[in-house]
C-alpha cells in the first residue's frame, strides 16, 4: 500500500525508517515545508498535490496541533483516503466529526499511536468492549511526566532538568505545558474513555491537576510515606455520566505503577467479566509510537472498518461519586482529606487562591 506522511518530526521520521525495508507499506510521498533530498519518496509542500495523487490510499498525519491538521484530514477522507493519525489534540477536539466523517465516507480512521504510544491500548480497549463491558479505565498515560517523576525520585534530579531531558529524547509535546500540566494525559483519557464506554466526552469537562507543583519536598513526604507519585488518569461509569479526573497519584512502593520507569506506560481496563487487564511500555518516543502508525496502516490493509466503535453518546463528567483519600499541601502544609473527587478538585482550585503551588494528589487505594 502506498502511503503519505503529514510531518516528518520525531514521529514521522521514524515510520520512514520502519516502513524503508517492507515490502507491504510504501511511503510514496511525504508532506514536508523545507525540502528534504535525502528521501527517496515524492517531497511537496503542497497537499492539494497528495490529496489528488490516486496512488496514495492511506494519508498517515503525524504533524500534530489542531490545524491545518483537521483541514487535511477531512478533505483526504472526504476524496476516499484512510486516515491514520497519532494526533490526540486534534482526535479529541473534533471526535464526534471526525468519526462522522469516516462513516459517511467508508473510510477507516485509526489512531492508536495516539494513547499510549508503541502499547495497542486502543486496539485491545476495542476488542475487550465487543465482549464485555468495561466500566472503568486507569492509568499512566504521558511518557514526560512518567520520565520526570522517575528522575525525581530515583535520580534526585531538578524539576527542570528531568524535563529538558524529556525534550531532548523527543518524548516531550511541541509545548511541554501539555505534558506537565496533565493536558495530554487528558486528551489520551478522553479517547480511552469514549472507546470504552461508547460516549463522546469534552476534554474541558474532566478536572486535571498536573505535576508543576511537585518538588523535592513532596518526593520526600511520598518517601517518608512509602509511597511514590505518579500522574494518573482515570475514567469510570457513573451514575451522572462517566466520572473522569487527572491527578497525581501516590502508590506504595511495590504497586507495578511504582515500578513503571522512565517514559513508560502502564493503563488497565476493568470490565465485568473478564476483570481487570492491564497493558505497559514505550508510552512515548519514535520508534514505539512509529510501530503503532504503521500497525494501523496494516489493520487498514486488513480492511478494519471506519473507527474502533460506531458509539459516542454525548456525556457529561459527574465525580460526586467516586470517594478517595487525598493528600494535600497548602503553604507547606500537608494534610489528608477522605471525600469525593468533586470535592477534592473544588478544594485545590480554593487553595490555589492562596497558594499558587498548592498540591493535591489521590492516594491509591
Ligand atoms: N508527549 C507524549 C508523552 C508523547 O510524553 O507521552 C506520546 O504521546
Amino acid at each position: 500500500m502506498d502511503i503519505a506522511l503529514l510531518g516528518f518530526g520525531t514521529v514521522g521520521s521514524h515510520v520512514y525508517e520502519l516502513a524503508k525495508d517492507r515490502s507491504d507499506i510504501k511511503v510514496s510521498a511525504v508532506l514536508s515545508r523545507r525540502p528534504r533530498p535525502e528521501l527517496s519518496c515524492a517531497v511537496t509542500a503542497d497537499f492539494d498535490e497528495i490529496v489528488r495523487d490516486r496512488g496514495v490510499g492511506t494519508v498517515v498525519e503525524v504533524m500534530g496541533g489542531v490545524e491545518p491538521a483537521m483541514s487535511y484530514l477531512t478533505a483526504a477522507m472526504r476524496a476516499g483516503k484512510h486516515v491514520v493519525t497519532a494526533n490526540k489534540q486534534l482526535m479529541c477536539a473534533h471526535y464526534d466529526e471526525l468519526l462522522a466523517l469516516a462513516r459517511e465516507c467508508g473510510v477507516s480512521l485509526r489512531c492508536t499511536a495516539a494513547a499510549g504510544g508503541g502499547i495497542p491500548w486502543l486496539t485491545s480497549l476495542a476488542r475487550v468492549t465487543r465482549l464485555d463491558t468495561v466500566d472503568a479505565v486507569e492509568g499512566i498515560l504521558n511518557g514526560t511526566t512518567n520520565y520526570i517523576l522517575t528522575a525525581m525520585t530515583q535520580g534526585g534530579t531538578d524539576y527542570a532538568e528531568a524535563l529538558a531531558e524529556a525534550q531532548k529524547l523527543g518524548y516531550a509535546e511541541a509545548d511541554p505545558t501539555a505534558d506537565v500540566e496533565g493536558l495530554d494525559a487528558r486528551r489520551k483519557l478522553v479517547l480511552s474513555a469514549n472507546l470504552a464506554f461508547g460516549v463522546s466526552v469534552h476534554e474541558e469537562d474532566i478536572p486535571c491537576v498536573g505535576i508543576s507543583h511537585i518538588g523535592a519536598s513532596d518526593v520526600a513526604k511520598a518517601r517518608e510515606l512509602g509511597c511514590t507519585f505518579k500522574l494518573i488518569a482515570r475514567a469510570e461509569r457513573a451514575p451522572g455520566g462517566a466520572a473522569a479526573f487527572v491527578c497525581p497519584t501516590l502508590f506504595s512502593v511495590s504497586a507495578p505503577e511504582a515500578h513503571t520507569d522512565g517514559a513508560g506506560n502502564l493503563v488497565s481496563l476493568y470490565a465485568r467479566r473478564i476483570g481487570k487487564q492491564s497493558f505497559s511500555g514505550a508510552g512515548a518516543g519514535g520508534f514505539p509510537t512509529a510501530s503503532s502508525v504503521l500497525s494501523d496502516c496494516l489493520a487498514v490493509q486488513d480492511g478494519c472498518g471506519s473507527y474502533y466503535t460506531d458509539r459516542a453518546e454525548p456525556c457529561g463528567v459527574d465525580n460526586t461519586s467516586v470517594r478517595a483519600r487525598w493528600l494535600t499541601r497548602i503553604n507547606g502544609a500537608y494534610r489528608f482529606e477522605d471525600c469525593t473527587a468533586a470535592e477534592a478538585f473544588a478544594l485545590y482550585r480554593e487553595n490555589l487562591a492562596s497558594d499558587p503551588t498548592a498540591l493535591l494528589a489521590r492516594v491509591a487505594e
